[in-house]
């Protein structure tokens, strides 16, 4: 996203410094880009950049893999993750609740949302804004990748909800 979105800009650049050199040019040569004014790049959802709102975000529709390899891989990326700086999971809360039994109170979508967004969780959702009362830190958002992270992170969990 970020990628495209500086490519996007450098694109703006060029065609200023473009429309630039035809008006010195004189009138003979239309600017090139000057109907299309480099709005028909399709950049990010309105507003541009990360939601703003936990209504907003989207959300994959993934269910929890009970397989081995996908458990294990979720433990690393627990870790990995820094996520075992303020949770764990099974001995008691930390700076954070306890992730034993997480995927039993609570439902997965939510769960997904909060691994993703937490800083919106915390202001716009009233179960994480309880959560933060209680434990009165904000969960930092860890960028978790949605694709590569978050369904072993959430298998992890799901092997220890009991
Ligand atoms: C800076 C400390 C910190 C880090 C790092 C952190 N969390 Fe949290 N987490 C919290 C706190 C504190 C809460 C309670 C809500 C709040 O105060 O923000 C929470 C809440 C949660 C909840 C909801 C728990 C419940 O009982 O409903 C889940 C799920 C969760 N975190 C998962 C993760 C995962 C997965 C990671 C790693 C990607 C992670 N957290 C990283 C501090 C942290």
């Amino acid at each position: 996203m970020s990628k495209r979105l500086r490519f996007v800009h450098l694109g703006g650049a060029l065609l200023v410094i473009a429309s630039v050199g035809c008006s010195k040019g004189g009138t003979d040569a239309p600017a090139p880009a000057s109907t299309g004014g480099g709005g028909g790049v399709p950049v990010a959802p309105a507003g541009g950049g990360a939601p703003d709102s936990i209504d907003k975000l989207t959300i994959p529709e993934l269910t929890y893999s009970t397989a081995s390899a996908d458990v294990d891989k979720g433990k690393a990326t627990f870790v990995a993750k820094g996520c075992v700086t303020c949770h764990k999971v099974g001995e008691g809360k930390l700076v954070g609740p306890d992730l034993k039994g997480v995927t039993a109170r609570r439902d997965i979508k939510w769960i997904e949302k909060m691994i993703l967004r937490p800083d919106l969780m915390i202001k716009q959702d009233d179960t994480a804004k309880d959560l933060f009362k209680t434990y009165m830190t904000p969960m930092a958002n860890q960028n978790v990748d949605p694709v590569n992270e978050l369904p072993f992170l959430l298998a992890y969990l799901k092997a220890n909800e009991a």
